[in-house]
């Protein structure tokens, strides 16, 4: 009897320390408390960093979001969107999808001297997009999520990547589907993680065929945005992505859709009669629910392909290989 207890303890054990040491702290190779020894002020320094930027220009927070996007659906979370042309390659900043707006850049460089200097060579440029990505959700009174590091940086980016993995402002639903299929993202984690656009801007360039030309768009908000976006010319001028709230991470993006008033023709494919639209309504009514499947989806976002071990490096700076 008392064998078989302990036997019965043993495996009890057994199966919790495995168990945490596959779901407790770490998810993949990353883990939450990968620079305690190493670095162990790089989360407050980075937060401090994200903090004053975004207290300083409230967009900054969305653009540092994005960015994180932008690095992580582009052969992995693995820092290339920060990489410089070269003599090597042609890098990812004058893709379609980044160029004239991916933004952010001089906040990462500002972070990664301030990390050169109290740990060099220690924290990737990578991690440094995760947790900068989570701490500007949280400044614009958006949810927290256990963003996990060990991230390494790549040696090279991909122009062509860029160009063919991130999807446009003109997707239909399907389309967006299937871009978030291909990186292992169901249908309903991929309109969770549209709810970023409860924050940020969006340039003319990129929603005026909306304004213009879709039927599923409510008059008066059209009305309201086509003075500062007329038929020709005004490319760059910007529009919030979420004119309820632009500058607090909530759900009103959600029920923006729901009155047809989604900026990007994109966002409001999310709520045109099709397989999204229940989604949309949990998610417009309940802040709550939307919040906890964003976080969630951004921890399986930041886990996508990281160089780990002894793959890549650490850059020293972000823009350039080492
Ligand atoms: C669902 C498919 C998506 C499409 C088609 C899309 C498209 C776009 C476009 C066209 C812009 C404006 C860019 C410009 O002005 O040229 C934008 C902005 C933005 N996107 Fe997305 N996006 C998508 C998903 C996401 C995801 C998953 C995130 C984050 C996890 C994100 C975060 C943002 C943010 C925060 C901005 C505003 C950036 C700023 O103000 O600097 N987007 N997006």
């Amino acid at each position: 009897m008392a064998s078989s207890t302990s036997s019965l303890l043993f495996k009890l054990t057994a199966f919790t320390l495995c168990f945490w040491v596959l779901f407790g702290t770490t998810s993949g190779q990353l883990s939450a408390n990968f620079y305690a020894k190493t670095c162990p002020n790089f989360r407050s320094v980075i937060t401090r960093a994200v903090n004053s930027a975004v207290s300083s220009e409230a967009r900054m927070g969305a653009s540092l979001l994005r960015l994180h996007f932008h690095d992580c659906f582009v052969n992995g979370c693995d820092g290339s969107v920060l990489l410089d042309d070269n003599s090597t390659f042609t890098g990812e900043k004058t893709a379609g999808p980044n160029s004239g707006s991916i933004r952010g850049f001089n906040v990462i460089d500002t972070i990664k001297t301030q990390l050169e200097s109290q740990c060099p060579g220690v924290v990737s440029c990578a991690d440094i997009l995760a947790a900068a990505a989570r701490d500007a959700v949280v400044a614009l009174s958006g949810p927290s999520w256990g963003a996990v590091f060990g991230r390494r940086d790549s040696t090279t980016a991909s122009l062509s990547a860029a160009n063919s993995n991130l999807p446009g402002p003109g997707s239909s639903l399907s389309g967006l589907i299937s871009s978030f299929s291909n990186k292992g993202f169901t249908a309903n984690e991929m309109i969770a993680l549209s709810g970023s656009h409860s924050i940020g801007q969006a340039r003319c360039t990129v929603f005026r065929n909306r304004l213009y030309n879709d039927n599923n768009i409510n008059a008066s908000f059209a009305a309201t945005l086509q003075p500062n976006c007329p038929t020709s010319g005004g490319d760059n001028n910007l529009s919030p992505l979420d004119l309820a709230s632009p500058t607090t991470f909530d759900n009103k993006y959600y029920n923006n859709l729901i009155s047809q008033s989604g900026l990007l023709h994109s966002d409001q494919e999310l709520f045109n009669g099709g397989s999204a639209d229940a989604q949309v309504r949990t998610y417009a009514s309940n802040q709550a629910t939307f919040f906890r499947d964003f976080g969630n989806a951004m921890v399986k976002m930041g886990n996508l392909s990281p160089l780990t071990g002894s793959s890549g490096q650490v850059r020293t700076n972000c823009r350039k290989v080492n």
